[in-house]
C-alpha cells in the first residue's frame, strides 16, 4: 500500500505451538521496545494491550524504564495499571502523548482500524488521537481488506436518550451496505451495555463494505445522538502483527 512507507520483518522462526494469546504477547512486547524513559504513554484496552501494560510495569520494576506516565484508555486499564504501580495521569494534565499502544479489532492495508468491540472506543480515540505515535498491536487474525468486512461489527457509541431512534438512523444510513444496527447488551443479559462514559453502543453489522470511509465517518458523526464511532482513520502510525511466521512491523 502506498501509505506504508517501510516494512521490517523479523522472520526468526517461531515455535508452531504458539497460541493466539502468545502471538498477542509477542506483538505487545515488540511495541514496548518503542517506550523510552520519560515518556507519556497511552495505555490501550483489551486482551492484547494488557500484555503491553504488564510489560511496561515489569521494565519499570527492573529499572530498565524510568519516569513513565501512563494515560489509561478505560477504567479496566486504569485498574490494571494502578495494581501494577504504573504512575498515571490524564489528557487534561498531559494533552500531548508521546506514544500509545493498543490492540484493534480490524486493520486494513492503509492502517485504518475498527476498534471498540471492547467498548472503550471514545477514550481510546481521544488518547490515541492525541499521540505523536500510535502503535497498533494485533495477531494476524485482525487483518482485513476492508473495514467492516470481517462479519463483525463497527461499534458506535451513542447517548442513552432515545437510543432506538439513533439505532434506526444508523441502520438507515448504511441500508445499501445491508446494515443491521443492534444495541449492544450486557453478556448473558437483556439490559444495554454501558460504556465508561455512561453511554450505550450500537453495533453496525454490514453485508457489504461501506465505501468511502471518510464519508461514512462524517455521516455517522453528523447524526445527533452519536458520540463517536470505532473507525480510526489515519490515526495509527505503526502496525505490529504477530503471526505463525514471525513479527512484522509496518510504519506509515
Ligand atoms: C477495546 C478495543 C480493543 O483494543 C479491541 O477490541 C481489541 O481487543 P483484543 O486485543 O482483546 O482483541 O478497541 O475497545
Amino acid at each position: 500500500n502506498p501509505l506504508v512507507t517501510s516494512s521490517v520483518v523479523d522472520d526468526s522462526p517461531l515455535p508452531s505451538n504458539l497460541t493466539q494469546d502468545d502471538l498477542k504477547k509477542l506483538a505487545a512486547y515488540k511495541a514496548v521496545e518503542y517506550v523510552k524513559s520519560g515518556m507519556v504513554v497511552g495505555l490501550g484496552t483489551g486482551s492484547t494491550a494488557k500484555h503491553a501494560v504488564a510489560r511496561i510495569s515489569e521494565l519499570l520494576r527492573q529499572g530498565k524504564l524510568r519516569d513513565i506516565i501512563g494515560i489509561p484508555t478505560s477504567t479496566t486499564t486504569h485498574e490494571q495499571a494502578v495494581s501494577l504501580g504504573i504512575p498515571l495521569s490524564d489528557l487534561d494534565s498531559h494533552p500531548v502523548v508521546d506514544l500509545s499502544i493498543d490492540g484493534a479489532d480490524e486493520v486494513d492495508p492503509a492502517l485504518n482500524l475498527v476498534k471498540g468491540r471492547g467498548g472503550s472506543l471514545l477514550r481510546e480515540k481521544m488518547v490515541e488521537g492525541a499521540s505523536k505515535k500510535f502503535v497498533v498491536i494485533v495477531d494476524e487474525s485482525k487483518l482485513v481488506k476492508h473495514l467492516g468486512g470481517s462479519g463483525l461489527a463497527v461499534p458506535v457509541e451513542v447517548v442513552p436518550f432515545c437510543c432506538d431512534f439513533t439505532r434506526g438512523k444508523l441502520e438507515e444510513l448504511f441500508r445499501e451496505a445491508g446494515c443491521k444496527a443492534k444495541l449492544r447488551v450486557k453478556s448473558g443479559g437483556e439490559t444495554a451495555a454501558v460504556t465508561d462514559n455512561g453511554n450505550f453502543v450500537v453495533d453496525l453489522y454490514l453485508e457489504r463494505d461501506m465505501g468511502d470511509l471518510e464519508a461514512a465517518s462524517e455521516a455517522i458523526l453528523r447524526l445527533p445522538g452519536v458520540v463517536e464511532h470505532g473507525m480510526f482513520l489515519g490515526i495509527a502510525t505503526t502496525l505490529i502483527v504477530a503471526g505463525k511466521s514471525g513479527v512484522t512491523v509496518k510504519d506509515r
